[in-house]
């Protein structure tokens, strides 16, 4: 029996997460769900964004599925998404990005995966304004999380048969931060001579991604460029409706797709649930379930390919619930 935490978060994030928890259920994994909440709706009835009960069951049960959480721009709130990746020290943040056949989207072979920092940089959380017209944002770079970051990288490169892994860095401007970056990146890569490192600067990275992705494989980079490149590799295999992720560090996991809350289309039943549910696979995977996660995957890519029950995104006009429920259906016939 394992013990998940559940958030369901704000936005279209109930939505998506109640499919979720049904296609992990429809695989027979016995499971205890502790379903506790936190951010925008959570503070509008509260006045907290983060109740104490989801900290207990977060340090509890170790793993949690996690929804989007709407952050209010402006001062005042700090990211809860950004805030509990560094509290926790889930250094590792792991965005697979793959095309789906039957997807409507220019390239058809793309098979990369994206190891952001997750807990420092520029989204360190220290800025400060010195005057109503001058502000200042820190950015900390250590050569202890970067290593993090880097032998995660490297580490799966070999694991899985990878040639290269690209690290994206600023090098040439931000001599100092992003230069401690590029360094460990090239004192890692000592240790795995069968793998070549491809240092790009991330301006390129952004024309070379959107011109040719399939020479991609493995990409680490620090916090702000790894946000900003998910998204846009999102966009090269059909949208952020599809990509998912997870933040892992030492002994505690927390998976949740890439997109945000998508306010201009909650409550009304569309949003695609792919991304928090191959989330869910790439949890079960982490537990050691690698059939059931492999069966959610599969029935995924079988639904998507049919091309019967796509989300709006995706080109089609099925409801949250029409897809989940073919991939329910999937998964009992596979
Ligand atoms: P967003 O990712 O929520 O939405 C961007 C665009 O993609 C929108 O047009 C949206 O409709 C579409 N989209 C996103 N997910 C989709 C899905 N599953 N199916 C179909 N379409 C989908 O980004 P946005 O609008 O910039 O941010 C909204 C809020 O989400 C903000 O408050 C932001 O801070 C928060 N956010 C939270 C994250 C998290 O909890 N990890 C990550 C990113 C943003
Ligand atoms: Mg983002």
């Amino acid at each position: 029996m394992y013990n998940i935490t559940l958030i369901p978060g704000d936005g279209i994030g109930p939505e998506v997460v109640s499919a979720a928890k049904k296609i992990v259920e429809a695989t027979g994994l016995n499971v205890n769900w502790d379903i506790v909440n936190a951010g925008a709706d959570v503070y509008k009835k509260t006045g907290v964004l983060v109740p104490d009960e989801v900290y207990e069951s977060i340090e509890k049960n170790k793993i949690a599925l996690k929804g989007p959480i709407t952050t209010p721009i402006g001062s005042g709130f700090r990211s809860i998404n950004v805030m509990l990746r560094k509290k926790y020290n889930l250094f590792s943040n792991i965005r697979p990005v793959k095309t789906i056949p039957g997807t409507d989207s220019p390239f058809k072979n793309i098979d990369l995966i994206i190891f952001r920092e997750n807990t420092e940089g520029l989204y360190s959380g220290i800025e400060k304004k010195h005057s109503e017209n001058v502000a200042e944002a820190t950015k900390i770079v250590t050569s202890a999380a970067s290593l993090n970051i880097i032998n995660e990288a490297f580490a799966y490169a070999r694991k899985n048969n990878k040639k290269k892994v690209t690290v994206v860095h600023k090098a040439n401007i931000m001599k100092l931060t992003d230069g401690l970056f590029l360094d460990c990146a090239r004192e890692v890569s000592k240790n795995y001579p069968e793998i070549l490192l491809d240092e790009v600067i991330v301006d390129n990275m952004c024309m070379q991604l959107v011109m040719n992705p399939s020479q991609f494989e493995v990409i680490v980079t620090t916090n702000l460029y790894g946000d900003i490149l998910s998204d846009l590799c999102a966009g090269l295999v059909g949208g952020l409706g599809l990509v998912p992720g997870a933040n892992i560090g030492e002994n505690m996991a927390i998976f949740e797709a890439v997109h945000g809350s998508a306010p201009d289309i909650a409550g009304k039943n569309v949003a695609n649930p792919t991304a928090i549910i191959l989330s869910a696979a790439m949890m079960l995977n982490y537990l050691g379930e690698k059939e059931k996660s492999n069966l959610i995957i599969d029935a995924v890519i079988e639904v998507i390919g049919e091309g019967k029950f796509l989300t709006k995104d995706l080109g089609g006009i099925a409801h949250t619930a029409d897809i989940t429920n073919a991939i329910i259906g999937k998964i009992q016939t596979l």
